[in-house]
């Protein structure tokens, strides 16, 4: 069972959370990057779609709409922002299932996923759960399935970089830098040279946001984190 104490709120504290959407909107330019992360996702009809991370439902409430014969899940261990999601997607009129839990619990959800995919999330989470949640993204997936990931990656810019530094006290420097400094690319580019290259990338007044994407293919092997 997720405890509070065990995870980032999505501001940094508990008591920003309503502040969530607002910020993300503006100081992400977020319609940019999501618009394409939508698009590298191409959700198709009858797809199982995992949402790691879901926050307040905003990327579920896309894939949802783009594709409402799909069966979209999102999972996330803060409770009191999963309640968020539930009431924005109640408002939006689209079903969408809530679970809670860890990026590491991604893969024991008794879900059949065509899709794991997450976004801004790795970026606030130790090492240690960046590794183990992607490795469980890799392992919810069927064979043939596809794992994307949108989040603040290698700052390869000063400028970047030094906006990037601001969320880096939000959401913890020991979090936030090894994101920085590669750690994504290394993580997945680890299981696939390929899915090691962003597929796009976004500059925003919060630092730049990196877009992957990783197809499985029927060796499960080839694919693990090391
Ligand atoms: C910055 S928000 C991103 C929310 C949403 N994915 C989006 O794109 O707007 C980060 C989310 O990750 C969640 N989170 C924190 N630690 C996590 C972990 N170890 N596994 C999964 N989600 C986590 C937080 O509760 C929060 O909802």
């Amino acid at each position: 069972m997720a405890r509070s104490s065990d995870f980032v709120p999505a501001l940094g504290w508990r008591s920003l959370t309503p502040l969530y959407d607002g910020t993300v909107r503006l100081l992400t330019r977020e319609r940019r990057w999501r618009g394409a992360f939508l698009a590298q996702i191409s959700t198709g009809a009858g797809e199982t779609i995992l949402d790691v991370g879901c926050g307040t439902g905003s990327l579920a409430i896309l894939m949802k709409r783009a594709a409402p014969q799909a069966r979209v899940v999102g999972l996330d261990p803060d409770p009191e922002i999963l309640a968020r999601a539930q009431a924005k997607a109640e408002a939006a009129g689209v079903e969408i299932e809530w679970r809670r839990g860890f990026a590491r619990d991604a893969a024991s959800l008794d879900l059949q996923v065509d899709k794991a995919v997450s976004s801004l999330v790795f970026h606030q989470v130790p090492t240690a759960e960046k590794r183990a949640g992607i490795a469980a993204m890799i392992d919810a997936v069927r064979p043939g399935g596809e794992v994307h990931i949108a989040d603040f990656a290698r700052q390869r810019r000063w400028l970047m970089r030094t906006l990037f530094s601001v969320v880096g006290l939000v959401d913890g420097r020991a979090n936030t830098r090894p994101n920085a400094l590669g750690a994504l690319e290394d993580i997945l580019g680890g299981t696939d040279p390929l899915a090691g290259e962003a597929n796009g990338r976004f500059a925003t007044p919060l630092g730049e946001i990196s877009l992957f994407s990783l197809h499985k293919g029927s060796d499960d092997a080839a694919l693990a984190v090391t």
